[in-house]
């Protein structure tokens, strides 16, 4: 097998490495002797203060600065072998044009850099998600292997949850979803694909080797509890602490994976070192599905409270039904999820008592999330 030569000191740029995988990302490469520079913006809501937090080791040289910015990113590059390009811009807003300028130009102006300046740069990791597959992958008794649209308002008002197929409207089944079909159908997800697409179609035309990494629902300590748009651990968890009752959008029987940040750490710099992850891209999940109310229920139990799951009939306008990534083609590398969801909920719930102020933050964005119409109430 081919590796990254690492016999001198491999210099490391993490874009985004003060945030959650970043950080994860950093203690790895550190423990395995990369030299490790960081350009964060310190970006609201996660960074509150626009603080350094103190989970960054004081080993790792820190810039703050925007990936859009030309000037801040040629410096962060200065004497760099290799790039993991995590931050990114995520929410349900309507401010589209955001996701794009941080997620896909910002990438664009990394590639331009590298090829403009003939920076040495040997590989650049890219951060994607399980969001591009949209409703992922199902099979119709009928008409076989589906990769269906977002599903109508009209059937989510009617509480009809589940997806049904494009050509004859009757139900299918869904199976986990692979690499090879891609049905981004919001700002983020769209601006996520661009992203993993620039990397991989610009590193193979001028000879950067690059990969993309599709992670699905990432947990473990670190994860911002500020911000409540997405998160199942962050928001069930919290609001279980407070004694009251989480909610669980449609019936709770949707379907996801979930994977350990530690474990999507270890994936990212097994591809920077296996010369078989170039120009690829990767899905990086949990390997297990479990539905919403089965998640509540795990919550519960590890917190060792009696609070079950709110069921009122909400939804969420533009969520998918079920996705689960099919993570075989990672195995094949030879890497595997290690750690179980009771472990990952019990590790995060340590570290989300250690923390102030979270149902304040829990309550706002739900406020803001209900005035924008993104949750609405079925018939
Ligand atoms: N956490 C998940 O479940 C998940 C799932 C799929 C994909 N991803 C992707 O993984 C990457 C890391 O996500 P995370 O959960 O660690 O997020 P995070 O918000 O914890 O970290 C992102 C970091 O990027 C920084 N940042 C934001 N905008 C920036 C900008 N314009 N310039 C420089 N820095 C900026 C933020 O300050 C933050 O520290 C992102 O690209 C995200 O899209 C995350």
């Amino acid at each position: 097998m081919a590796t990254l030569s690492t016999t001198t000191m491999t210099k490391a740029l993490v874009t985004g490495g003060a945030g959650f995988i970043g950080s994860h990302t950093v203690d790895l490469l550190l423990s395995k002797g990369y030299d490790v520079r960081v350009l964060d913006a310190l970006a609201p809501p996660v960074h509150e203060a626009g603080r350094v937090p103190d989970y960054l080791p004081a080993a790792v040289e820190f810039i703050r600065g925007d990936v859009r910015d030309r000037e801040a990113m040629l410096g962060a590059l200065d004497g760099v072998d290799v790039v993991f390009h995590l931050a990114a811009y995520q929410d349900y807003l309507t401010d589209f044009s955001t996701f794009f300028d941080v997620n896909a130009t910002g990438t664009a102006l990394l590639y331009e850099l590298i090829v403009n300046e003939r920076l040495p740069v040997q590989k650049v990791v890219v951060a994607s998600s399980q969001a591009v597959y949209g409703e992922g992958a199902y099979t119709c008794p009928d008409h076989g292997a589906q990769y269906p649209p977002l599903r109508p308002e009209a059937q989510l008002r009617s509480k009809q949850w589940d997806v049904c197929c494009p050509v004859c409207d009757g139900p299918m089944t869904y199976r986990t979803t692979d690499e090879s079909q891609v049905r981004p159908h919001n700002s983020y997800a769209m601006s996520k694909y661009t992203e993993e697409m620039i990397a991989v179609n610009l590193g193979q035309r001028y000879g950067i080797p690059s990969v993309g990494m599709r992670y699905s629902i990432t947990q473990g300590p670190r994860q911002s509890f500020r911000n409540a748009y997405s998160g199942i651990c962050r928001i069930f968890v919290t609001r279980m602490l407070a004694g009251q009752q989480p909610v669980a959008y449609e019936d709770g029987g949707q379907l996801r994976d979930y994977v350990y940040v530690g474990d999507v750490a270890r994936a990212n710099v097994l591809v920077l070192e296996d010369e078989r992850a170039d120009n690829q891209v990767f899905n990086v999940g949990g390997g297990h599905a479990t539905s919403v109310l089965a998640y509540g229920a795990l919550v519960a139990e590890v917190l060792g409270v009696d609070i079950d799951i709110a069921v009122p009939g909400e939804y969420r306008f533009g969520d998918t039904r079920h996705i689960v990534s099919d993570i075989s083609k990672l195995r094949g590398l030879g890497w595997e999820p290690s750690t179980p969801l009771r472990q990952i909920i019990a590790e995060y719930a340590d570290w989300a008592r250690q923390q102030t102020g979270l149902g304040d933050y829990y309550a706002a964005a739900e406020q803001v999330m209900k005035q924008l119409g993104t949750v609405r109430l079925a018939e």
